[in-house]
């Protein structure tokens, strides 16, 4: 099991007198990645892959590593698998336009999904019209495997799933949908923005042909993110940009793409955030994924018990917190999301997110409302102490 108070020694910002209970929107950065980024500053700041000088070469090798961390930490088998991209959104982004369309071929998706997850379908089927069928949960986000089956036939081209809902916290059978998606030669797609930051990941394992996940979920900086690709895939994957860095060659009126990961990385990346992010993996593969989520389990089971149990209050998502990772949106009787949410900051210096998050058609699907919720998200660096004053504030304000 993980050392809670250990961890939090690396978290400056929680001595600020706020319980942050908002890492699914963004997690914290530990100070070990604040100060890599700052030592790139401050050491060797110079670009990436362009110079022969000594700033340029060590920035490029810490570069390079940092594509080998974040490979590693996902089960990919090289640097050459991983893009390096801005976040979750731009990765699916990436792979939506990348592929050839026309009428005849399918989209599957769920309800479920973050608007990134489902209005790039929605924007590629008004473009070239293919069908998007969404496949439907029950309300607590259970899937019946036999409703892929029925949606994903000959002519589906990808599957596009999220690994857990940002919303119901629920965990989806991923690989089994992969194993349906290529029976059909179908790809698969999965947003691993809420799924790798807290459950060990394997794509090879898993077989997933796209993973697009981001860094400042888990405790990389703003502005990193990756996108895996599996081997198969690469040759036929195009760059979402092309530009400087993403060469081989240029003649007057050719040009030959270079290699991956170089080929989806157009200009100058953003070195300090991959530095940053690779040095986030490695802090976590030093705690350990299998103790992430067996600290998570905790906090969910905690977090689940003690706000079901207030009275006037509604509780989202699976009941069995082995379905789930450590998140709960909830609703207090008569109350604004956003009331409850404002008066936890308030009152109680306690920040949670609230609203739609982000997931409008699982709220007018499956909650038949769209005013949202509020939504409590822990990570490694939460105490079950936090999760009880939690509960306190939100049993006294369901209270008055
Ligand atoms: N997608 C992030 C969330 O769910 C921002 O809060």
């Amino acid at each position: 099991m993980l050392d809670v108070e250990s961890i939090r020694r690396d978290f400056p910002i929680l001595n600020k007198g706020v319980i942050y209970l908002d890492s699914a929107a963004s997690s914290l950065t530990p100070e070990q990645v604040v100060l890599k980024e700052m030592e790139f500053y401050r050491e060797y700041r110079a670009n990436v892959e362009r110079g022969v000088h000594r700033f340029s070469q060590r920035a490029s090798e810490e570069y390079e590593n940092a594509h080998d961390e974040v490979a590693r930490f996902i089960g990919a088998k090289g640097r050459e698998n991983v893009a390096m991209i801005s976040n979750t959104t731009e990765g699916i982004n990436l792979v939506a336009n990348s592929m050839d369309w026309s009428k005849d071929d399918k989209i599957v998706t769920t309800v479920i999904e973050h608007h990134s997850n489902f209005i790039t379908w929605l924007r590629v089927k008004q473009r070239y019209g293919p069908e998007v069928e969404v496949v439907k949960s029950s309300i607590e986000g259970i899937f019946d495997l036999g409703d892929f089956e029925k949606a994903i036939d000959d002519s589906t081209k990808i599957v596009a799933v999220t690994h857990v809902s940002n919303v119901l916290g629920c965990i989806v059978p991923v690989k089994e949908i992969a194993g349906i998606a290529h029976d059909h030669g179908a790809k698969i797609l999965v947003d691993g923005a809420q799924g790798v930051p807290h459950i060990k990941t394997d794509v090879l394992e898993s077989k997933v042909d796209f993973l697009a996940f981001s860094g400042h979920k888990m405790l990389g900086p703003t502005g990193s993110g990756g996108l895996y690709i599996s081997d198969t895939e690469l040759e036929a994957t195009e760059p979402l940009c092309i530009g400087g860095g993403t060469i081989a060659d240029v003649s007057i009126d050719d040009y030959t793409l270079a290699v991956p990961p170089m080929k989806y990385e157009a200009g100058t990346p953003a070195i300090a955030q991959v530095i940053g992010f690779g040095e986030a993996c490695r802090y976590l593969n030093r705690v350990g994924m299998e103790n992430v989520e067996a600290w998570d389990l905790k906090l969910a089971n905690r977090l689940l018990d003690g706000l079901s149990e207030i009275e006037g209050v509604e509780v989202f998502g699976p009941k069995n917190p082995r379905q789930r990772v450590g998140l709960a949106t909830f609703n207090i009787e008569g109350m604004n999301p956003h009331d409850t949410a404002l008066t936890l900051d308030q009152e109680y210096d306690i920040a949670v997110r609230s609203g739609h998050h982000c997931a409008l058609p699982l709220m007018k699907e499956l909650f038949k409302a769209d005013e949202g919720n509020a939504r409590a998200s822990t990570y490694l660096y939460n105490t079950l102490e936090e999760i009880d004053i939690l509960i306190s504030a939100v049993e006294e304000i369901a209270r008055y």
